[in-house]
């Protein structure tokens, strides 16, 4: 007998450029951001379970090596936070002996929602095998991360992003691992910031012209 017919995914990470998104009465967020924002990308629930898979993955591929976590701040402290919450029950449920350290560096490239040619790096004095990342838009940032981490010559080096975006001019950076492949929209939430603002909210949303005027500098 042939094997029963698969149909292929309806829904795949790539998130499609007509993608309506939720509704933000569909949950709650703060007060202060009732009249900024558009939709609802990605609910925190969904980021948090995509996530747990990443980690899934990250483990499969890592082998017996210790891990160094350099998690790139601001936007990616709560993906670096629940990768790593989730690598660790991962290895105390395993029968391997695996440590995890984690260091931290602050890059800035951003103006408004616009990416900026000077890039700076604060902080990190490890070196690493695993970045987390918050969100790879032109690939810029992420490609002088990189050649700043070489220097150090790790065994190996791994970035899992939680969001790609779907920019006009990428840089044709790839991590080997990420979350979702987003429209080339500017989002914020779980950490993700528009001028500091909006790191206070749970889900990934779009924000609107209204949150774009107020918050602008
Ligand atoms: P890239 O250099 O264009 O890849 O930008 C990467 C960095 O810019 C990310 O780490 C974010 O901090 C920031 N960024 C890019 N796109 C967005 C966005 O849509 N919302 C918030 N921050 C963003
Ligand atoms: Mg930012």
């Amino acid at each position: 007998p042939s094997p029963p017919h698969i149909p292929p995914p309806r829904h795949s990470r790539g998130i499609s450029d007509d993608w309506p998104g939720y509704s933000l009465d569909l949950f709650t967020y703060p007060q202060h951001y009732y009249e900024d924002l558009d939709y609802v990308l990605i609910p925190h629930g969904i980021i948090v379970d995509r996530t747990e898979c990443l980690a899934k993955g990250i483990m499969q591929d890592i082998g017996d090596n210790n891990i160094v976590v350099l998690c790139v701040l601001k936007g990616g402290y709560k993906f670096c936070a629940d990768l790593v919450e989730h690598i660790k029950t991962l290895i105390r449920n395993s029968e391997r002996s695996i440590s995890v350290k984690v260091d931290f560096v602050r890059l800035k490239s951003y103006h408004n929602d616009q990416s900026t040619q000077d890039m700076q790096i604060i902080g990190g004095d490890d070196l690493s095998k695993l970045t987390g990342k918050d969100i790879i838009g032109t690939g810029r940032t992420m490609k002088a991360l990189l050649n700043n981490i070489d220097k150090y010559k790790p065994k190996m080096i791994k970035v899992a992003s939680l969001l790609v975006k779907r920019t006009s001019q990428p840089d044709g950076y790839r991590p080997d691992y990420y979350g979702f492949e987003i429209p080339n929209l500017f989002v914020v939430g779980y950490a993700l910031d528009y001028n500091e603002h909006f790191r206070d909210l749970n889900h990934i949303c779009v924000i609107n012209d209204n949150g774009k005027g107020k918050y602008e500098v």
